[in-house]
């Protein structure tokens, strides 16, 4: 099977081809990426050497070389987790978020009709069902909620998950889609919460806390979320939605001094800063509809998932220090 994984140098797309290639050593995976800020190409450089990987450096808003690309390569699958992800650069700067995340999708889409697939994947958000009070532990998000976006980066997402499903409806497209919940684990960007407070605390420097720090968050390491989309591409039903969950609400706060705790710092390092426009107070999520259908269990819990992850960043320092000089963008040339 021919695999076109999208914004595979990113955090979770990086992780999902760790993983799909050690793992499916007979199937080719071709990762597209348009090395955004985001993109890290040290994230995927190790799989450089694999007779089953391939690096295209590319746009998904790039018609032509997408259509190109599927011409020569005829793919079975297309997964696509490219996307502008941080919802503090979506309140902004908008526009990047809906060319990237809704047009980009469509590029794809359209290829996938005119060139033929086994299966499109959309690698959505739970942030598209808005949230939920912090009063009603009781209240999850179901697949069947309905959409209620907060921020321009999850009404981009919902645009494009609905536009996914009009080209199933419409056009016949077998397209699946997951809304996962937040996730945690190696190769995180630090812009994102865990990565930025491991960095920061490591250099004893304040830690930044929206508002008062309860807003909650179901955590889930990004390893349970891939083997999840795995599942959903190859068993998951046409048209449908698949939620992944980790059953580890906390608020944000607890995380801060989880790790705080983990790296022997003091919690004198958190500094309250002004709330987020518009920030979501609770996600949860129901994954029974995937764990019924498709078998899919988490194999971490929180506390061992983050301690694995700050261990992987204490080991892994430099690769944060390249971020933080600028150095990682070198890592690719055309
Ligand atoms: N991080 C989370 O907790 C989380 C949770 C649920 C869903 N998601 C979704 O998962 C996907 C991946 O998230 P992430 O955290 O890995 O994001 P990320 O920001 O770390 O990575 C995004 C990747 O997409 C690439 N990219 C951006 N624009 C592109 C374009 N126009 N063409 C080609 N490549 C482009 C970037 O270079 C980068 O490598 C996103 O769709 C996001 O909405 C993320």
């Amino acid at each position: 099977m021919k695999y076109l994984v999208t914004g595979g140098a990113g955090f979770i797309g990086s992780n999902f081809l760790h993983y799909m290639t050690s793992t499916y050593k007979e199937d080719m995976f071709i990762c597209l990426d348009a090395l955004t800020y985001a993109g890290n190409y040290n994230n995927i450089k190790s799989l450089e050497t694999l007779p089953n990987f391939k690096f295209i450096h590319g746009d998904i808003t790039n018609r032509e070389l997408v259509d190109k690309l599927f011409e020569e390569e005829k793919f079975d699958y297309v997964v696509n987790f490219a996307a502008e992800s941080h919802v503090d650069n979506s309140i902004k700067n908008p526009s990047i978020f809906l060319t990237t995340n809704i047009l980009g999708t469509q590029t794809l889409m359209d290829a996938c009709r005119k060139y033929g697939i086994k299966r499109f994947h959309q690698v959505s958000t739970d942030e598209v069902y808005g949230d939920l009070p912090l009063d009603r532990p009781d209240l999850l998000f179901e697949e069947t909620n309905p959409i209620k976006a907060s921020s321009p980066y999850s009404a981009s997402k919902a645009g494009a998950d609905l536009l996914v499903l009009a080209y199933h409806r419409t056009f016949g497209l077998p397209v699946t889609i997951s809304r996962c919940s937040n996730n945690y684990g190696p190769y995180q960007f630090p812009e994102k919460l865990i990565p930025v407070v491991i960095s920061k605390a490591l250099n004893n420097e304040n830690i930044p806390v929206y508002g008062n720090g309860l807003n909650v968050r179901d955590w889930i390491h990004v390893h349970d979320h891939n083997v999840g989309v795995d599942l959903i591409i190859k068993h998951g039903r046409d048209g449908e939605i698949y939620n992944l969950g980790g059953h580890s609400e906390r608020t944000n706060l607890d995380v801060v001094k989880t790790i705080l705790k983990q790296l022997g710092k003091p919690e004198s390092l958190i500094t309250f800063v002004t709330d987020r426009p518009g920030h979501d107070l609770r996600y949860a999520i129901d994954s029974k509809k995937t764990e019924k259908e498709l078998g899919w269990k988490l194999t971490y819990n929180f506390e061992d998932g983050i301690k694995d992850t700050v261990d992987w960043y204490l080991n892994n320092q430099d690769w944060i220090n390249d971020i933080k000089s600028g150095s990682y963008k070198e890592a690719y040339k055309d």
